[in-house]
């Protein structure tokens, strides 16, 4: 199924609009600048259809349909379209080692990756996806040394970063983490379906903090 044509406008869609949003609206700070001419400069991935890896599910997916309907009431119906067409072919992930302190995440949190390392389109510089949180969930202190560019796409939630207060975000918020800063994303009463972006070392995977 992955590589077959009917998805191709899709990862195209998914990459544009998220380009779209992140090189027009108000920046979440005056540092993001640096990183949204990089996000400009590798953007769109244009390399040819690839093989991904097949469709997998996790727990968290349950969710999916919710944050998709949810997010058709909000203001990015392209990306959530974008989203929907791409459903039947993301493989879910989730990565990290048990918590010591928070049971069951693997059960609540998956990311999926639509452009970067083993996706659609395949980059090195860049990697973009989703990250999907059941409702009423902790995603605890983590950090990477990648640069990372979220947008809301559904689900207003608590976004914590670095010594800033946590503050919540509605879709088509955009936030940022500069690299090894550490995050907290917590759910309240809706599933959060959000894009990610990752540039500099992509290659090193996220841990939790502590
Ligand atoms: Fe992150």
């Amino acid at each position: 199924m992955a590589g077959s044509g009917p998805l191709e406008p899709h990862v195209d869609a998914f990459q544009r609009l998220f380009l779209e949003a992140v090189s027009t609206r108000p920046p979440p700070d005056a540092g993001f600048a640096a990183e949204r001419a990089v996000l400009a400069r590798l953007l769109p991935v244009t390399a040819p259809m690839a093989e991904a890896p097949p469709p997998r599910a996790l727990p968290a997916g349950d969710h999916l349909d919710r944050a998709i309907a949810q997010g058709r009431a909000g203001g990015e119906g392209g990306l959530i379209e974008a989203v929907a067409g791409l459903a039947p072919a993301l493989h879910w992930t989730y990565g990290y080692p048990d918590h010591p302190r928070f049971a069951g995440l693997a059960d609540r949190i998956a990311f999926c990756e639509v452009v970067g390392l083993r996706a659609f389109r395949r980059s090195e510089q860049v990697r973009l996806g989703l990250t999907l949180m059941a409702p009423g969930t902790i995603y605890p202190a983590h950090a990477h040394p990648a640069v990372e560019t979220y947008l809301v796409i559904s689900g207003t939630a608590l976004w914590q970063a670095g010594q800033g207060a946590a503050a919540l975000r509605p879709p088509g918020a955009i936030v940022w983490h500069p690299g090894e800063v550490s995050h907290v994303m917590t759910t309240l009463s809706e599933p959060l379906l959000a894009v990610w972006s990752w540039t500099g070392d992509i290659l090193t995977g996220p841990r939790y903090l502590g």
